[in-house]
């Protein structure tokens, strides 16, 4: 069974990770390497994660409550319930089935309220942006870039008139740190005051990282092809509903109390993994990922995709999604309905309908670079037989 996710990480980083959590080392020398490793700009910060990123943000604008804050209509539901923490509104602006913003929603959500466009960049792609800044200029709406799920090289600055980019390295992200988040902040005065309000939170300790550490080297264990197997069939067989469970294991973050577990500092052994992945991860990984991509686009004649687009993750959008996803499953690729994303719900009349007619019929399949060419073709004849 081709199980729905891996992590990105090898062995020897996992043993590195547990090295750097026996030995106490300094926090402010691992930020600082961390922070050459991946840029030798004086304007990033390394965070916790990206929702600890964009918490940090909103303590920092202290906007007014009902001010608006336009999200890209797909994202994780934390990014939502932040937006409601700190007393906003989450505007959905319409995406396509790429994740590529709609134009005419982004209009029709420019109201007096809005304040910042948070653009997901979605499923390893990029939403073009050059048509969006002209829009928030005129409206004096920031831009807010996540690309929690387009990382795709090292010092990744954005879009040159983005106001805020924010990168994650999270457990199930490419060239994972099994967390931490870059952030790279155009004001100066913002910067400072985000990191300021940063350096005053509690620090990640080593031995919860190190837990962290345990728990998804198990999880890359469990997750081979033959474990895997062995695994589904006996949750199934105590009737766990293996679906669900699978889903929740890749998590972050545990439990309700998000902010308190996103209001953390990282630790100086998380640090050092970043500084690690960014200095020696194997970009080839991406390169391979893109020509899986490309042949299975080709095998079911779908449009060709921009070159920038890394296929982090494949969605597929079927009429009959449970019999694709059964097909699926019967040759051995643990494809799902289920997703981690939510669609942003409805405020007034601004609603991302293409958005919520896509989610309705999306299947995710398995996707990593450690499939090869011939299963890929064998995946995209699953999904449609000739
Ligand atoms: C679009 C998007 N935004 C934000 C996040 C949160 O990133 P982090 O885990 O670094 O908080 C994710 C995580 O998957 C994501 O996919």
């Amino acid at each position: 069974m081709w199980v729905r996710m891996r992590f990105g990480i090898g062995w020897r980083d996992l043993a590195a990770a547990l090295a750097y959590c026996a030995v106490p080392s300094s926090r402010a020398k691992a930020r600082a390497a961390a922070v050459n490793a991946w840029t030798d700009q004086e304007d990033c910060l390394i965070l916790l994660s990206v929702r600890s990123a964009f918490d940090l943000l909103l303590q920092e604008l202290a906007l007014e409550p009902g001010d608006e804050v336009l999200l890209s209509a797909w994202t994780v539901p934390d990014m939502i319930r932040i937006v409601e923490a700190h007393g906003l509104v989450p505007v959905p602006v319409d995406v396509d089935h790429r994740g590529h913003l709609c134009m005419d929603s982004l209009s029709r959500s420019m109201t007096s309220r809005a304040q910042l466009l948070v653009v997901a960049h979605l499923f390893g792609g990029r939403t073009p942006l050059d048509n969006v800044v002209p829009l928030l200029k005129k409206h004096g709406v920031m831009l807010v870039e996540d690309c929690a799920q387009s990382f795709d090289h090292v010092g990744d600055a954005g879009h040159p008139d983005s106001d805020v980019v924010m990168h994650s390295f999270g457990p199930i992200k490419t060239a994972t740190a099994l967390g931490g988040a870059v952030v790279r902040v155009a004001s100066g005065s913002l910067r400072n005051g985000m990191e300021s309000r940063a350096a005053k939170a509690p620090v990640q300790t080593r031995f919860k990282f190190s837990l962290r550490v345990l728990r998804f080297s198990i999880l890359k264990l469990l997750s081979g092809k033959r474990a895997a197997s062995v695994l589904f069939g006996l949750l199934s067989r105590f009737g766990v509903d293996v679906d669900a469970k699978v889903n929740s294991l890749g998590r972050g973050f545990i439990g309700r109390d998000i902010l308190k577990q996103i209001r953390l500092q990282p630790s100086a052994p998380l640090l050092k993994l970043m500084t690690r992945r960014f200095k020696e991860f194997d970009f080839g990984r991406i390169e391979h990922r893109k020509r899986l991509g490309e042949i299975f686009d080709r095998e079911l004649g779908f449009d060709e995709r921009p070159a920038d687009d890394s296929r982090w993750i494949c969605p597929l959008f079927v009429p009959d999604k449970q019999a694709t996803c059964d097909r699926l499953r019967a040759a051995g690729f643990d494809a799902t309905c289920r997703s981690r994303m939510v669609v942003v719900p409805a405020v007034d009349e601004r609603e991302a309908i293409i958005a919520g007619e896509n989610w309705d019929r999306v299947v995710f399949l398995p996707w990593y670079p450690d499939l090869n060419e011939s299963e890929v073709r064998r995946m995209a004849r699953a999904v449609r037989p000739r």
